[in-house]
């Protein structure tokens, strides 16, 4: 079923994005007025190109390690509109334009060189970020939650930055709901009452014409009670399902939100390592990994690059060889089993974020300061 809704909404905003898009309704106007069969055939194409691309998402999102099956079946199945050869069907967005599947690589935007002293607000648009927005959209016009999985330093958070910096506030109110340990129904019923505004009589949120999104970091923190349920997810799932929730002073009262809809990030391996079905089956599930290799040297290389952009020439080609070697580095520690957690060295996660920290230090140099020889 949870498939099926995922499948459903991004369908439904692909069809409705072709029927309403001046570009592309005059696009449809054009093929229809070629006569012949051109448009009937073009539309069973456009269609057909629209679940596959649903296919992918709704159901090989939240696949990690077996993503390369997934799309190799998916390949060879889909014969109306085949893949190109090389990469796998998530590097693909089908364009009705010309029928075809075109690389997110291409829609990637330039990185923003500002840079505000924060490192933590970098981001570098890559093509996993790019096609993360573009699902965050359709399911924002549904208010269909969605939700990323991985382990620590898999960019889920980056994604999400991503996403608020760009969104239009003129239609989206963001809001962030911490969870731990210790979270509970109540202080997270206070936290997002806290965030919505009395409309008419029981009806509650944000000003009218915005969607207010919570961003849930960590949702599976919050402990286990002694009958096996956590009451805040509880208390989201009560929300997503019948929109209300209950004045705590006077039962009798319930509290309609309207206009609401959640965005969460989870690590499986932290936390309490499940979350209830029953929540999660209202989210359109999509498991991250760590990225690959050429993409994470792009990302670091660009930060680097960009912050020698002043130096002397001398540092020509220093952030290429530093992202190299660090990469060496990294990988060794990610394979050697002395540097795997155990139980006594329970604190050995090596992940990006220590790749972070090592890019972000040697941002700390500037060049009136610096006095030595690039290495
Ligand atoms: N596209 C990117 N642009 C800039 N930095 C990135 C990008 N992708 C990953 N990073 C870096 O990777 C590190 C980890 O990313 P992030 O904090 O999003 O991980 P996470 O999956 O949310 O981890 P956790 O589960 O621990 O919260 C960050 O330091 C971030 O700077
Ligand atoms: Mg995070």
């Amino acid at each position: 079923m949870a498939y099926m809704t995922s499948i459903t909404t991004i369908i439904d905003w692909l069809y409705n994005d072709l029927h309403n898009e001046k570009a592309s309704v005059e696009y449809l106007k054009r093929l229809k007025e070629e006569g012949g069969t051109v448009f009937e055939d073009s539309i069973k194409v456009i269609y057909e190109g629209f679940f596959v691309f649903a296919l992918i998402w709704a159901c090989g999102g939240p696949i990690l390690d077996a993503k390369v099956s997934f799309s190799n079946a998916l390949k060879a199945s889909s014969t109306r509109v085949k893949f190109p050869e090389g990469g796998q069907v998530y590097d693909y967005y089908f364009d009705p334009f010309t029928l075809d599947w075109k690389l997110w690589s291409e829609f990637v935007q330039p990185y923003d060189t500002g840079y505000d002293g924060l490192f933590n607000n970098l981001v570098v648009p890559t093509a996993e970020t790019t096609r993360q927005k573009f699902l965050i959209k359709i399911n924002r016009v549904t208010k269909k939650g969605i939700m990323f999985i991985g382990n620590a330093g898999t960019g889920k958070t980056v994604i999400l930055k991503d996403y608020f910096m760009e969104a239009n506030l003129d239609t989206t109110v963001c809001a962030t709901l911490n969870f731990n340990n210790y979270t509970d129904s109540k202080s997270l019923q206070q936290v997002i009452e806290g965030n919505v505004d009395k409309r008419t009589g029981k009806i509650f949120g944000p000003p009218t014409g915005k969607v207010l999104i919570f961003f849930m970091d960590d949702l599976n923190m919050p402990a286990l009670d002694k009958y096996g349920t956590q009451s805040p997810i509880c208390l989201i799932r009560q929300i997503i399902d019948y929109t209300i929730v209950f004045d705590r002073d006077h039962l009798e009262e319930k509290k309609e939100l309207h206009d609401i809809m959640f965005i969460a990030c989870m690590n499986p391996k932290s936390g309490s390592f499940n979350v209830d079905l029953r929540l999660t089956r209202h989210f359109t599930m999509i498991a991250l990994g760590v990225p690959e290799r050429d993409i994470l040297s792009t990302i670091y290389e660009q930060i680097l690059s960009n912050h020698l952009s002043n130096w002397d020439n001398s540092f020509n080609g220093f952030a290429n060889r530093v992202v190299g070697a660090t990469m060496d580095v990294f990988n060794i520690i990610a394979k050697d089993p002395r540097f795997m957690p155990t139980a006594k060295k329970f604190h050995y996660q090596f992940n990006l974020r220590d790749f972070s920290k090592i890019i972000q230090n040697i941002m700390c140099a500037q060049p009136h300061i610096f006095r030595a020889q690039p290495l």
